[in-house]
């Protein structure tokens, strides 16, 4: 392991002023190149992306909207090496797509039917890429174009479920009369990680993606429960996938995104197809033919990310995981098997997930006015959840994972302001939450809580905004990863510095680390950032309440911990100038200890950020930059436009990796 100490530990460059330029800003000093764009071929033969539409091929293409990434170690054999620096896999999801850059002219529909090639395209450019990196000379990365270990996990990937849920009646489709089986993964936006070396991929916005009308006198009253709880609830389904009339004779892998029920068992109809998808999915991505495994133990529901926290010999580790819509709660995961630190080495990495990730307890958490929070089981028989439960009985465990958010709501988990990433402070062991935003539905003025606070107007853009819609990052710390109990305060509130300090801008942020809809978070590995004295934490910033004043960004932090702040309490502001007041807990103000590091291109999003272990070289995604714009008129042309020169008004746009290094060769940040 190379441990890089710095001393003093302490961010160590300028911070980037907002802006709103075609371009990947960094502080002076660094050096951006770009990697991984949306379309790059990483199959050996694989042609050269025109970037025009006319592109095919895609399941052996990076995919689009590249989100979070990490990096997995390889040796100079191309052996597993987790602490190498200089070759290693480069594990990236594919959230979603800008279709309109994926075609000729745009996404078109002909008599009704998506035409098969565009939809094609589209699925494949949705999952997860693996592609191998190798640092040159005069630390120029590349990407391993023939690589045997690049991979392209889509829609269609073979997958199998492991866990409780595995072969229940709600899993059962034409593909898998028995429930075992399933067919790929789809809007993969935050992750996860092992100390064994697997990857965990999240699917979040699955729900849209299906079209559901027409079969509600072939559901049972529970089902429609469910669908609705879900919000599987389109009328058409995104992109319209469905209405493809295929060649294959059973026409099944367009035809499952019309998920309707017919008259007789589940097994000849499509009705279970949204069951299959909501997950967190463990692969291994040392082994590009292994399959991956659905882990229903950990839930289903809008996954976000799941971050384990400390792994600590003859102690049973923890997930936790965002659910990300309005409204919805936070959960962890606690394996049921205490952590053996030789299974770290172990080569048969997926059943070393079934050892870990297979059986153990889900909570959800209920956060306190008090400072203090209760994680909640989730267990069939205990607390009402079983067949008394009114609002949708329980059958079973497996029920109660493939339903979770139905079981949190019976048990009165805290509702939050959209709960997207989880990070773990490799020093402290507490867990960051961030709370990307709410509106005014979600969060009314009256509708506050110690843990969800604030309701005000930003008057940024040209309407009203109420609500929290710059967001805000909770912290819990805990006696360890089983705690059934937690402490909490809010580490950072989003807020321009404009904004009043005493009720809406709590964190005293200034011009340098203002920010608005906090998203990805994760904390630098634990082989450098000052030896962890003071861990780095990167935070990233998704489209919100501040793009009409900069384009997204991320900022580096050494944060405090729990408690380090006080209770306070604010004045809330709703519309039509009524106020109301509400206690909460808020962290010591970041100061000098947030910064911001960068700010990406026009209309993108910040999404995924790791390191090598030296924490020399810094990968961020760049997320569907230009997504507002058209064919023939796109609104960004990054990453062409990286480099500064003129650039043709007809070049598209495409997400990518940047790869960010410090000029005089340190670690990135310090
Ligand atoms: Fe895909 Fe919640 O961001
Ligand atoms: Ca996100
Ligand atoms: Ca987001
Ligand atoms: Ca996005």
């Amino acid at each position: 392991t190379t441990t890089v100490t710095v001393n003093p530990p302490a961010l160590g460059f300028t911070a980037v002023a907002k802006n709103k330029l075609d371009v990947v800003t960094v502080p002076t000093g660094y050096t951006v190149s770009v990697i991984n764009r949306t379309g790059d071929p990483i199959a050996a033969g694989v042609a050269a992306y025109k970037n025009d539409g006319t592109d095919t091929n895609f399941a052996q293409r990076i995919g689009d909207h590249g989100d979070a990434l990490y990096w997995y170690g390889l040796s100079a054999t191309g052996t597993r090496d987790p602490n190498s620096s200089t070759r290693g896999l480069l594990v990236q999801n594919h959230e979603n797509i800008n279709d309109q850059y994926l075609h000729v002219a745009g996404a078109t529909t002909v008599n009704g039917a998506r035409p098969e090639s565009e939809a094609q395209k589209e699925i494949d450019c949705h999952g997860v890429s693996v592609t191998e990196l190798v640092e040159g000379a005069n630390r120029a990365w590349t990407v391993k174009q023939d690589s045997t270990f690049n991979r392209r996990i889509t829609p269609a990937t073979a997958m199998a479920f492991n866990g409780p849920a595995k072969g229940s009646d709600l899993l059962k489709t034409a593909f898998s009369p028995t429930g075992v089986a399933g067919r790929g993964t789809i809007n993969n936006c935050a992750n996860g990680t092992t100390p064994w070396g697997s990857a965990l991929t999240c699917e979040e916005n699955w729900a849209g993606y299906f079209r559901r009308s027409g079969d509600n006198a072939n559901r049972s009253a529970k089902e429609l429960t469910a669908l609705s709880r879900y919000g599987v609830t389109s009328s058409t389904g995104s992109y319209g996938w469905s209405t493809v009339v295929a060649a294959d004779a059973a026409n099944t892998l367009f035809r499952r995104w019309d998920a309707r029920a017919g008259t007789g068992a589940a097994t000849t109809d499509f009705r279970n197809e949204p069951n299959q998808f909501g997950w967190v999915v463990e692969f291994d991505p040392y082994s590009p033919t292994s399959t991956p495994r659905k882990r229903t133990a950990l839930g289903r529901m809008g996954h976000e990310g799941c971050w384990p926290g400390a792994f600590v010999v003859g102690k049973k580790p923890a997930w936790y995981m965002g659910d990300d819509s309005r409204r919805e709660y936070m959960y962890k995961f606690v394996s049921a098997t205490a952590w053996v630190a030789a299974d770290a080495d172990a080569t048969d990495r997926l059943a070393i997930g079934d050892k870990y990730l297979d059986s153990g307890t889900l909570y959800v958490a209920k956060f306190n006015a008090d400072g203090s929070g209760t994680w909640l089981p989730l267990v069939f028989g205990q607390n009402g959840l079983d067949g008394s439960n009114a609002a949708y009985p329980f059958a079973d465990q497996a029920d109660i994972l493939v339903n979770t958010r139905l079981a949190a709501d019976k048990l009165g988990a805290t509702p939050m302001d959209r709960p997207e990433w989880t990070a773990s402070n490799p020093v402290t062991g507490e867990i960051y939450l961030t709370l990307t935003n709410n509106n005014a539905a979600g969060r009314p003025l009256n509708g506050t809580d110690a843990a969800n606070p604030r309701h005000y107007n930003d008057p940024k853009g040209s309407t009203a905004q109420f609500g929290n819609p710059n967001g805000h990052i909770i912290r819990i710390k805990e006696a360890d990863t089983e705690a059934t109990s937690f402490t909490w305060d809010i580490y950072a509130f989003g807020a321009g510095a404009d904004l009043d300090k005493t009720n809406i801008n709590l964190s005293s942020l200034d011009a340098s680390n203002d920010f608005s809809s906090p998203d990805g978070l994760v904390f630098a590995r634990a082989t450098h950032a000052g030896g962890q004295v003071k861990p780095m934490m990167w935070l990233q910033t998704d489209d919100g309440a501040y793009t009409d004043v900069t384009n997204c960004m991320m900022l580096a932090a050494q944060p405090g911990t729990v408690g380090d702040g006080g209770a306070r309490t604010i004045t809330n502001t709703g519309s039509g100038g009524a106020t109301a007041t509400q206690a909460t807990r808020i962290g010591a103000a970041p100061g000098a200890n947030l910064r911001r590091f960068l700010v990406g291109p026009i209309e993108c999003e910040i999404t995924g950020v790791d390191s090598t272990p030296d924490g020399r070289t810094l990968f961020v995604g760049i997320q569907h930059p230009g997504e507002g714009g058209t064919p023939a008129a796109p609104t960004s042309h990054w990453p062409d436009s990286q480099a500064g020169g003129a650039v043709a008004a007809t070049i598209r746009p495409r997400s990518a990796v940047v790869v960010i290094t410090k000029n005089d060769g340190g670690v990135v940040g310090l």
